[in-house]
């Protein structure tokens, strides 16, 4: 056990600086029994608002408010708990041998390295928790990846010119959505379980077979990719990169379902690399007018050929919406659920207001790219968004 931080810890809760950016790292639940551990908790004023949660609310569980404009804290307390990575001057501000935890993007970005290193900063970044049983109740691209799966769905279904369900009416009977659903992860499940509950047919892609059973068993049919030699790893948590033939393949055998879908959500990621593009433009021009794609995948380059991160561009009569940060547009339930995530990752650490990270264990070894400076995977930073 290597102790980290000296006794009686102080946590800050700072008002994300992201543009549109709503929610916040702490719950007053959660900042409730981080007190009751005898931890001392610091919240920049407003930091919960756009989640439902107010300066109140944090004051009655025993929070100090402080103002996101005075630079004191940052450089006061031990723990930094974040959505997003803060801003420079800010993380610049942070003590020596401070711990920064949270979703903090650390694929290809030099900069965040560079800047841990030179101010002798620890750091959790969340996507990086192993993905074992144990992990799950810390594991916040899941928790975060369900909102996003889910939303996707209302938005495409609000922006398609039909019904969802099949509806036998007094004016005739209404043929239900024909939805496809790009990738079966965490997000491309919950986009499935929830176009099924609206009364949608539903098919899905994925490169990884053992997903199939998991596809049929909410309702939906698989559809089995071109080539399983190449890709299928069989245990693999995660999607390998497919090669330039296998997507070409790919695409050839989606074309046929797109032509026919109203709505297509594109959810297929692989970690640490440019999002795999499934929907060309020749496939977007099979497309019926009115029929709408859904890419959440837009951050990492999308999966649809022309989508645009927080945009929606009609094509041809086809909508195609760039859904970038769809878990901050339902803030409070991924607030308070991320906020969870981020206490089941610390609380078996901490002991009576001590934080003692244990760097064999798993998830902390998984998870710490930084250790007082020391960067600890430095091809992370480096290799990563490159094909
Ligand atoms: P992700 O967001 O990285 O990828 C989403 C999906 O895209 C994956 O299912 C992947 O196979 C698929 N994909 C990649 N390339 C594709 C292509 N060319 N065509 C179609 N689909 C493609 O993955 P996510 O959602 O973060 O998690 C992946 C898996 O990790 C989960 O399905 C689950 O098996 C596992 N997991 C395990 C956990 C645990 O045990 N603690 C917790 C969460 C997830």
């Amino acid at each position: 056990m290597v102790k980290l931080l000296g006794t009686l810890i102080s946590f800050l809760i700072p008002l994300e600086s992201a543009s549109g950016e709503k929610r916040v790292a702490a719950s007053p639940e959660t900042v409730k029994k981080l007190i009751s551990q005898k931890c001392e908790v610091f919240l920049e004023k407003g930091a919960g608002l756009s989640s439902g949660f107010s300066d109140d609310d944090y004051r009655d569980v025993g929070v100090e408010l402080v103002s996101s404009q005075g630079a004191d804290v940052w450089s006061k307390v031990d723990v930094v708990l974040c959505v997003q990575v803060p801003c420079k001057v800010n993380l610049e501000r942070m003590k020596p041998k401070s711990l920064l935890v949270g979703l903090l993007a650390p694929y290809g970005n030099e900069s965040l390295a560079n800047t841990l290193r030179v101010g002798s900063l620890s750091a959790l970044a969340l996507e990086l928790l192993p993905r074992i049983s144990r992990a799950q109740s810390a594991d916040a691209l899941s928790s975060q990846a369900n909102i996003a799966g889910y939303k996707a769905v209302l938005l495409g279904a609000s922006a398609l010119d039909r019904y969802f369900p099949m509806l036998m009416t007094a004016a005739g009977t209404v043929q239900p959505a024909k939805v496809v659903i790009l990738g079966a992860g965490v997000a491309g499940l919950q986009a499935v379980a929830t176009a099924k509950r609206l009364g949608a047919v539903v098919f899905v892609s994925d490169i990884r077979l053992e997903v199939k059973e998991q596809v049929e068993s909410l309702g939906a049919r698989f559809i089995t990719p071109p080539d399983m030699n190449e890709i299928n790893s069989g245990k693999a948590v995660y999607a390998k990169q497919a090669s330039e033939a296998f997507l070409t393949a790919q695409r050839q055998k989606l074309s046929d379902h797109l032509a026919e879908a109203d709505v297509a959500i594109c959810t297929a990621q692989v970690p640490g690399k440019s999002a795999p593009k499934l929907i060309s433009a020749d496939m977007l021009d099979r497309m019926r007018s009115g029929s709408v794609v859904v890419d959440i995948a837009v951050d990492q380059g999308g999966n649809c050929e022309g989508t645009q991160k927080g945009e929606t561009l009609i094509r041809k009569g086809v909508k195609l919406i760039g859904a970038s940060d769809l878990p901050s547009s339902v803030p409070n339930h991924a607030s308070s659920l991320y906020a969870r995530n981020l206490l089941a990752l610390l609380e078996p650490f901490l002991i009576d207001g001590e934080l003692s990270l244990n760097l064999e264990d798993e998830l902390i070894a998984g998870a710490l790219i930084s250790h007082q400076g020391e960067i600890r995977f430095p091809d992370l930073f480096i290799a990563a968004g490159a094909d």
